[in-house]
């Protein structure tokens, strides 16, 4: 994603209530960020926000955490915030220790036009890798849940087979889900761009 930098990004940082300053210290009590103690969903990658913060309008009864690592990005979805939403924070972090800001309470995370990494050698960075995978299993709760969005075939592919090899039983799979699935659910910013264009977007939910 490339965006100019927005000179003032830190200040909207720090006037942000939405915004969480050190995710680290919320390991284990998530749940304490929040006003109701209900189900967990987080979308790695939120990007400008729009996806997660339409899912937190929808469903008050799910709390949210949308997670993103750079700045400019983050500034760009916090003023997209309605004033008190209670179910939505959002953490500037990379997922890459992913494990070091949950401890199994997430219910379920939502992948929506990751990076698709496409050189062999840069596959450890897919946010469906095993590096990541092995990651998202001390993160979940109980059961775990993982949907997934892209335009990229190669990646859907990729997914496929690593959720699949890490023990995931995967459902409502599709090349062109606005087509074949009837799904509740967001439209994130890059979603919003490839359905102005035309062009398919697949779907997986994977489970176990
Ligand atoms: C292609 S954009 C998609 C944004 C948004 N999900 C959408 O659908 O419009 C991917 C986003 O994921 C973020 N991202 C990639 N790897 C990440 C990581 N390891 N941790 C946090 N954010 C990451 C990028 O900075 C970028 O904003």
């Amino acid at each position: 994603m490339r965006l100019r930098n927005l000179k003032n990004a830190t200040e909207i940082m720090e006037a942000s209530p939405y915004l969480i300053e050190n995710p680290k210290d919320y390991l284990g009590k998530t749940e304490t960020l929040f006003s109701k103690v209900q189900p967990l969903h987080i979308e790695i990658g939120m990007g400008k926000g729009d996806f997660i913060i339409e899912m937190a309008l929808k469903h008050p009864e799910i709390n949210y955490i949308g997670i993103e690592k750079f700045d400019k990005v983050v500034a760009r979805a916090l003023p997209k915030i309605p004033e008190g939403l209670e179910n939505l924070k959002i953490y500037r972090y990379d997922a890459f220790d992913i494990a070091s800001i949950f401890s199994h309470e997430v219910d379920k995370i939502y992948l929506n036009f990751s990076d698709p990494w496409p050189k062999k050698r840069q596959a450890k960075h897919r946010l469906t890798s095993p590096v990541f995978l092995e990651q998202y299993d001390l993160i979940f709760k109980d059961k775990q849940e993982i949907e997934m969005k892209t335009d990229n075939v190669s990646l859907f592919i990729y997914s496929l087979e690593t959720l699949s090899q890490h023990g995931y039983t995967l459902s409502l799979i599709s090349l062109d889900y606005t087509k074949d699935l009837n799904l509740d659910t967001a439209v994130s910013e890059y979603e919003k761009k490839f359905r102005e264009k035309g062009i398919p977007i697949c779907h997986v939910t994977a489970k176990k």
